[in-house]
């Protein structure tokens, strides 16, 4: 806010002025999905075109990014803390079990900051475009889209204990799933609808090894294929990737729920959804009805994206998501 004429306005009004904007800042500002349509009306079309041109090139990182803003909300909110690379005296998230050999899309989020930094310096920050990032990823490879708030302040601090506690594990039972999710706020109903993100992308074997060779609890077909590209022995073929949903890894689209009820999770925790509990009506009702899906999974979206972010004076815009200022 810019007082062009001191002469215009009394000191009075200047000195409320300013203890408000004090206020604004330290009070739990709300995120609002107007934040930047002064600061920065081309953040949407400049990241809609990275992210397309990204998913061209290769249609996994759709699902590469989606996952991104997922690990960067579960660790102390939507931070863009998930971005910071270590350094020889940072220890960042990275290397926490669940992102190390397996995140990525960093460079693509390296091209999509620096166009967003040549239309308007300084303004957006990697925690907000972790968040446009992710509803564009879902909306190109045709999933629903929703409005995504915006005015989240990048972290300047990253904590791997935190994310090796704050993600859920694929060994995780059904009431672990619960609680992870319950521990960021979100429900179980939410859960089970964000969960649909494994209608896309690609896991290690490393990460279905024991399903498929040890339990009981899913197709014999499916579980042959799998075993194709995924040996037995640990530590042979640990990286070896296969699709999360196996007929439309590059769709988003319900077919994740669908398979469940056929016993075609790959994970472990994927087919604790569908397993004679809690949630198995639920996985049915998504499973029948995309638009019940699409709107649980937009729902969702929006409250993960709520979850602890940074505002108002806390944090800062980081000049290169790697790297606090
Ligand atoms: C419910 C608990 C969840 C567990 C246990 C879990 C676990 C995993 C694991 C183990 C992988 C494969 C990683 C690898 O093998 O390198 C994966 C991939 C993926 N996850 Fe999840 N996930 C969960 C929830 C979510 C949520 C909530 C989202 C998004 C909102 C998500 C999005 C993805 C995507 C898109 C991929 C594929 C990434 C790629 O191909 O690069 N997951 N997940
Ligand atoms: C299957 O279970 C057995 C017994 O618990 C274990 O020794 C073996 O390592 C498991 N196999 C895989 C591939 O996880």
């Amino acid at each position: 806010m810019a007082f062009s004429s001191p002469s215009l306005c009394s000191v009075a009004i200047l000195t409320l002025s300013c203890i408000l904007l004090l206020l604004m800042g330290r009070s739990d500002a709300q995120l609002s999905t107007n934040f930047y349509s002064k600061t920065c009306p081309n953040v949407y079309a400049t990241i809609k075109s990275q992210v397309q041109s990204a998913i061209n090139k290769e249609a996994r990182m759709g699902a590469s990014l989606l996952r991104l803003f997922f690990h960067d909300c579960f660790v102390n909110g939507c931070d863009g803390s998930i971005l910071l690379d270590d350094t020889s005296t940072f220890t960042g998230e990275k290397t926490a079990a669940p992102n190390q050999n397996s995140v990525r899309g960093f460079d693509v989020v390296d091209n999509i900051k620096s166009a967003v930094e040549n239309v308007c310096p300084g303004v957006v920050s990697c925690a907000d475009l972790l968040a446009i990032t992710a509803r564009d990823s879902v909306v190109i490879l045709g999933g629903p889209s929703w409005n995504v708030k915006l005015g989240r302040r990048d972290a300047r601090t990253a904590s791997r204990a935190a994310a090796n506690n704050g993600i859920p594990p694929p060994t995780s039972n059904l009431n672990n799933l619960i609680s992870f999710f319950q521990n960021v706020g979100l429900s179980t109903r939410d859960m089970v609808a964000l969960s649909g993100s494994h209608t896309i992308g690609q896991a290690r074997c490393t990460n279905f090894r024991a399903r498929i060779y040890n339990e009981t609890n899913l197709d014999p077909s499916f579980a042959q294929t799998r075993k194709a590209n995924c040996p037995r022995t640990a530590g042979s073929g640990d990286n070896n990737l296969a699709p999360l949903d196996l007929q439309t890894p590059t769709a988003f689209d319900n077919n994740y729920h669908k398979n469940l009820l056929q016993n075609r999770g790959l994970l472990h925790s994927d087919q604790q959804l569908f397993n004679g509990g809690s949630t198995d009506s639920l996985v049915r009702t998504y499973a029948s009805s995309p638009s019940t899906f699409s709107s649980d999974f937009t729902a969702a979206m929006i409250k993960m994206g709520d979850i602890k972010p940074l505002t108002g004076s806390n944090g800062e815009i980081r000049k290169n998501c790697r790297k606090i200022n």
